[in-house]
């Protein structure tokens, strides 16, 4: 079970601090007690959660690029983490295709960066690297992928995430081996579901662009009314994440491996229903319309089987969809009202880590 004790005074390295999982979780983290450094570009949206909780007060923010091995790994060794989550991506599917050199360049050298640091910096004793439930090879399944399923990814983003995912491997097997290397940290991979909540304001990811255009009140273009995603509260893989950093840190044999925190199958729905739920509790007055112009592919099906992480990390989600979409269309008409957004999202922490796990 997650224990908030662990977090008191533990020092934590976060790359992509300035992104929307990022900014969650540094507030979630200060709030648990730990010492907080950040590591990452400018925001990547305007406006950000990041700025608009003033999270720069709370934590060591710390602006570099994980392409940067020296300076990257100066950060980390300054730092004198014990605990590194790397969360620093390019996390943006139809932007990868048309930079897709920046997506590799980033999410792979970057993954392949943090962990070479890792492993010259002795305070660090558990890691967390990020990647997604789009490093499967997309078979169009109705069930959801395990973690050994096959590796894959049609576009740059997902590629890169797949690709991400051999180099875990590679440097588990090669320099992190619990067997041989006793003294180094433990390190795992986390393939979370779509992740939405309050504060996300990227380009062309589904539940920005419909709040975005709710808030001028405008109708949303669809694209794939028809494709179904694994949604999730934010709050939900970030808890993931923390339970699996705590487990590295205590037992490095067992947890060193990759990990699936996805929702439960009814969360798994259209992105057409999706847009009606957000318009209902809403009240819009008006339709969403379908954008009919030619884009980039996109799967159909897109499941996770997280029963490894209920089974082994007792990890739960908390959160039905129907209330994880009530908690945003609040986030957001607190938003509207001018509420200081950095009570508003730790109040939605503090009902969160309140609520029982779900079955
Ligand atoms: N949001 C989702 O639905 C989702 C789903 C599955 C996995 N993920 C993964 O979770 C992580 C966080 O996602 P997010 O939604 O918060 O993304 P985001 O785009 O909001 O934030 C990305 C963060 O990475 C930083 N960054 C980008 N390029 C960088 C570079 N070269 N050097 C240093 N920092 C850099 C940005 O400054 C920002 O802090 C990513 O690894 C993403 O791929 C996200």
């Amino acid at each position: 079970m997650f224990k908030p004790a662990f977090w008191k005074d533990r020092r934590v390295f976060v790359t992509g601090h300035t992104g929307f999982k990022g900014s969650w979780l540094c507030l979630w983290l200060n709030d648990l007690g730990a010492k907080v450094t950040g590591y990452a570009l400018e925001p990547p949206s305007d406006p950000s959660l990041f700025e608009l909780a003033r999270i720069h007060e709370l934590i060591d923010h710390r602006m570099g690029d994980v392409r940067d091995l020296p300076a990257l790994e100066a950060a980390l060794a300054s730092s004198e983490a014990e605990v590194v989550i790397h969360m620093a991506a390019q996390s943006l599917v139809r932007y990868s295709y048309a930079h897709p050199v920046d997506t590799f360049s980033t999410n792979v050298m970057g993954t392949v960066h943090v962990l070479d640091a890792v492993r010259r910096v002795p305070s660090v004793r558990s890691c967390v690297i990020v990647t997604s439930d789009k490093c499967y090879f997309n078979e169009e399944w109705v069930w959801g992928y395990r973690e050994d399923a096959r590796l894959g990814g049609h576009d740059p983003y997902s590629g890169s995430k797949g690709a991400a995912e051999l180099v875990v491997t590679a440097y588990q097997n090669s320099f992190f081996d619990n067997e041989r290397h006793p003294d180094l940290a433990a390190i795992a991979s986390a393939r979370a579901g779509n992740v939405i909540g309050g504060g996300d304001w990227a380009v062309d990811r589904l539940v920005p662009d419909i709040m975005r255009s709710l808030l001028q009140d405008k109708p949303t273009l669809i694209r794939s009314p028809q494709a179904t995603r694994p949604w999730q509260h934010v709050l939900e893989p970030l808890h993931g994440y923390l339970m699996l950093a705590e487990r590295l840190y205590a037992d490095r044999h067992q947890f060193s491996s990759g990990w699936n925190f996805g929702p439960p199958e009814e969360s798994e729905r259209t992105v057409g229903w999706i847009i009606e739920r957000l318009y209902a509790l809403w009240r819009a007055e008006f339709e969403w319309e379908r954008d009919r112009s030619l884009g980039p592919p996109e799967s159909t099906f897109l499941k996770l089987d997280a029963s490894k992480a209920r089974a082994y990390l007792g990890w739960r989600p908390k959160l039905d969809l129907e209330t994880t979409l009530t908690w945003i269309v609040e986030w957001f008409r607190r938003h509207q009202a001018g509420d200081d957004l950095r009570d508003v999202t730790l109040s939605d922490i503090h009902r969160f880590m309140a609520m029982p796990p779900r079955g």
